[in-house]
């Protein structure tokens, strides 16, 4: 599947091989290498996400491996994690091949490894960002950052730092002020935690959409952190169903829509929330015609902010990338979204539509 992030898995040994891909396949596209001279001229063509790296393999090792992985350049900026037998540990320890790597200990542990390889292509992401401008650097580290402390906040049960968050996203109003956004959307794409990416990219198009009907300043603010938070209900769904990877069955689904809920005692703890902030996450999910959830609203007991979000929620969500379905193309999703006329506003989608093609089509 194309739409994978590619990782290289470097080893001799089949049987390990096999356990690498089943535990990676699902998250990423893991290519194996059975031996390292190949490995390093296919490192050399097209570039990974990540190497993992036997310590056994033939014939170097995998130690001098990552020594000569030193004149690959990318390879510098991209997480390498070692897998060893528990008795050579100290000598990896040790051990001074030039290299920055991490190791695990055989057998593999499925979540050690699957943790370790998602928060290391993450770091990687995060680190290819400081070559973008700016803005658009800024934009991303100081929302990423923020929305993990306001994930660790939850799960403890404390009150969420609403400010902080509408400060985290001063630099994306600049950046759609400035006509910045391109960059941005591709960027984020490939990051690993998709409630993140999909909640960035609601904030992003919400601006987007926001400031094409003539928001500014602080109004535009409150409204994009509106987009950053619009679903951190989904930090307390649990893992298994929010990062399956593949379609949700309808009793999963069920359970899935529970975010929404989970937003408002979220919300309920903190005592700085806006009314625009609470529109747009606790009804982007309603729809004009009543069919919608968790309240059934319909046609006027939706407001402007409460059918933007929905437009915008549902468009991120078809153009996201997920494990189980490439990013669909703009034009195909809203085309399904034309297909909603009972459901969503169509003078608004219109509006969309419009400044969607001007925003993204400008040369960065
Ligand atoms: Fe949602
Ligand atoms: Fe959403």
């Amino acid at each position: 599947m194309a739409n994978l992030t590619p990782i290289a898995a470097i080893g001799t040994n089949a049987e390990l091989n096999a356990q690498v891909q089943s535990i990676l396949a699902t998250y990423f596209e893991v290519k194996i290498f059975t031996d390292t001279d190949h490995a390093i001229d296919a490192l050399q063509h097209d570039p990974y996400y990540a190497l993992i790296v036997d310590n056994n393999v033939k014939p170097t090792g995998g130690l001098p491996f990552l020594g000569r992985t030193k004149k690959i350049s990318y390879i510098d900026n991209i997480p390498k994690i070692l897998l060893i037998e528990s008795h050579s540990e100290k000598l990896v320890q040790e051990s001074d091949f030039g290299v920055d790597f991490e190791y695990l200990l055989n057998p593999v542990n499925r979540q050690q490894l699957l943790e370790k390889v998602s928060t290391s292509v993450n770091a990687g992401v995060e680190k290819s960002w400081e070559k973008l401008p700016t803005v658009q650097r800024k934009v991303l580290t100081e929302t990423v950052g923020i929305f993990r402390d306001t994930f660790k906040v939850m799960h403890d049960g404390g009150a969420i730092p609403v400010h902080d968050i509408e400060k985290s996203c001063s630099p994306l109003v600049e950046a759609v002020e400035s006509d910045q956004v391109v960059g941005l959307l591709s960027a984020v794409q490939q990051h690993d935690d998709y409630t993140y990416v999909h909640s960035l990219r609601v904030a992003i198009y919400l601006s987007l959409l926001d400031h094409a009907v003539g928001m500014k300043g602080d109004e535009l603010l409150t409204l994009s952190s509106g987009g950053l938070m619009h679903d951190l209900g989904k930090g307390l769904v649990p893992q298994e169903i929010l990062n399956k990877p593949a379609r949700l069955e309808a009793e999963e689904f069920e359970i899935m829509k529970t975010h929404v809920d989970h937003t408002k005692e979220i919300f309920g703890k903190a005592n700085d929330i806006t009314i625009g902030v609470e529109i747009i996450a606790l009804q982007h999910h309603e729809k004009l015609d009543g069919s919608g959830y968790p309240l059934g609203l319909k046609g006027s007991e939706l407001n402007t902010l409460a059918r933007m979000g929905s437009i915008v929620d549902i468009y991120s969500a078809l153009t996201d990338r997920r494990v189980y379905k490439p990013a669909m193309e703009p034009d195909k999703a809203l085309g399904i979204m034309s297909e909603m006329a009972d459901g969503l506003d169509m003078a608004l989608l219109s509006t969309f539509k419009e400044f969607l093609m001007d925003a993204t089509s400008t040369p960065e």
